[in-house]
């Protein structure tokens, strides 16, 4: 159990799950159709300020082209660790998953975007961020769907299966975990807990997958100063990025014997080649983060 006092996050809502919605709200803006990722709802859960700059060209192109300009190419990235992850969720539930458990849901709108799925979507993050998705879903008149649990959490202190369980969730049923945008925020110790207490409430045959930060020595060097930066950038935000693995060694690096089979080790390489190649107005993907999908044995 964590002894620190609340960072910022735990106090103001995650400024990173924003910049996530950004990325994906400024994709419909900027790029075009086909999109990687289509989440139309990404704009309306953006502060003010953000719906200031992207509502302007050339706010967003003084913020895009001058002030963020190193940190851009990151941008793709949550566009397609999502889109790997809804295609793998929308094959699950085809095969008959009703239960979808969002780890550190941020501003996902997967349940405004699909809501007569019959599927029950479980959203844990930090009671910040929630309070702050739910306060501009009302100021924007978007009613969440009731197939919706919101649920308050804390990956560093709180028991993940007293809180999905107190919330209906049923163990004895397959489900599918998303856990993106998160493991790097959190210590090692963090990370391989949540995977054992996943592992203890789904049953085999559930699936999750999650994105990690590969570790410096797995990123080509010309790479690592966007690392740096983005690491500093995130950091000044309250967030800071603290673990990384090697991608090499998943198994072992996440302790996964003996509960989870690796079902894909989607390297940054493989999701450009899928969903990036041959598009010139986006970024192309960085070297940085890799999806992993497992499923409980
Ligand atoms: C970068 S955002 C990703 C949001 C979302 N998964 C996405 O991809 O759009 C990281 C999320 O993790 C949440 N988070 C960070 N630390 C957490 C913790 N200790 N417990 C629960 N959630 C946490 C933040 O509140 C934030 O919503």
């Amino acid at each position: 159990m964590s002894e620190q006092p609340p960072g910022q996050v735990q106090i103001h809502g995650s400024r990173t799950a924003e910049l996530v919605a950004v990325s994906r709200a400024r994709h419909l803006l900027r790029h075009k159709p086909p999109y990687i990722f289509n989440d139309p709802f990404a704009f309306r859960f953006l502060s003010k300020r953000w719906q200031r700059i992207l509502g302007s060209r050339l706010r967003d192109m003084i913020v895009s082209k001058v002030l963020l300009r190193r940190l851009m190419p990151i941008t793709t990235q949550p566009l397609t660790r999502a889109r790997f992850t809804e295609d793998r969720l929308l094959a699950s539930i085809e095969k008959g998953v009703r239960q979808y458990v969002i780890l550190g849901s941020g501003y996902d709108t997967f349940a405004l975007r699909h809501p007569r799925l019959g599927v029950t979507i479980y959203e844990i993050d930090l009671a910040s961020t929630i309070a702050l998705k739910r306060e501009r879903a009302r100021a924007a008149g978007l009613a969440f769907p009731d197939c919706v649990r919101h649920i308050p959490f804390d990956f560093e202190k709180d028991d993940l299966g007293d809180k999905l369980t107190a919330h209906g969730f049923d163990p004895g049923k397959k489900s599918f975990f998303n856990w993106l945008g998160v493991t790097y925020y959190l210590s090692r110790e963090a990370i391989q807990d949540t995977l054992k207490h996943v592992a203890g409430i789904a049953c085999p045959g559930s699936e999750i997958v999650f994105d990690y930060l590969a570790e410096d020595g797995s990123i080509p060097e010309e790479k690592r100063p966007l690392a740096i930066s983005l690491k500093n950038y995130v950091g000044k935000l309250g967030e800071p990025m603290i673990t990384s693995f090697d991608p090499d060694r998943v198994e072992s690096e996440f302790n996964v014997h003996g509960f989870w089979e690796v079902v894909c080790n989607d390297s940054p390489d493989d999701q450009h080649k899928r969903y990036v190649e041959g598009r010139s107005d986006v970024f192309a993907l960085p070297p940085l983060f890799w999806c992993l999908n497992l499923i409980r044995q």
